[in-house]
């Protein structure tokens, strides 16, 4: 599989493509029913943007969503955030609200590549608007991948552990 990595450009579900969705499985039902049968509403919505990564050879690797964010910092929080000039009470953000890969394509490097590509969105989007941060709620089994990613826990969230990623460029 060493060409699992060469994936088309994510490209954005639409209603034709729900049929290519339905043997999707990453192992969690929730991410899988998700994409099957929420991810259109959230798109319609304006809630959260659905990607699919296919591969010409192997099919639908994986999925993510991702949808506008802030990140809220209480007063005995800023401490964290200390290094900035100005400790702010919410800061810019583009939230992995779900990011799943099919199960038999895992530790490929492909969540990996998507987070790059997220990164990618959040640097362009600088252009337009002001996004500081890429985040997630991490499942508590999932959390060591972000840190491998280069997220940082901030703090637990219910069952999830709220992480964030820094991506300023600094000089
Ligand atoms: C979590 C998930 C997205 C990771 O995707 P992946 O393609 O398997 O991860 P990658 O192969 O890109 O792994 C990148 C690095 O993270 C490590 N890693 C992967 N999964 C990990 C995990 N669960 N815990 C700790 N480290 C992990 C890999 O070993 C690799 O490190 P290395 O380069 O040093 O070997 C995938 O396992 C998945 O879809 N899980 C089910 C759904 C899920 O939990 N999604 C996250 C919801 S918050």
């Amino acid at each position: 599989m060493s060409d699992i990595l060469d994936f088309e450009t994510p490209v954005k579900l639409k209603e034709d493509m729900l049929d290519s969705v339905k043997e999707f499985d990453c192992g969690d039902n929730d991410l899988n029913e998700f994409l099957t049968d929420d991810a259109l509403k959230y798109m319609k919505q304006n809630l959260a943007t659905t990607y699919l990564c296919n591969h010409t050879k192997h099919g639908l690797l994986a999925y993510f969503s991702i949808s506008a964010d802030s990140i809220e910092i209480s007063e005995k929080e800023k401490e964290i955030f200390r290094e900035y000039d100005k400790a702010l009470r919410e800061y810019p953000a583009i939230k992995i609200g779900r990011l799943a890969v099919q199960k038999e394509y895992k530790r490929n490097g492909i969540g990996e590549r998507i987070i790059e590509i997220v990164l990618g969105y959040a640097l362009e989007m600088n252009n337009r608007l002001a996004v500081r941060y890429v985040s997630v709620d991490a499942y508590p089994e999932s959390a060591g991948f972000y840190e491998r990613c280069g997220f940082k826990r901030f703090k637990q969230k219910g069952d999830n552990m709220s992480m964030y990623r820094d991506i300023l460029i600094k000089d």
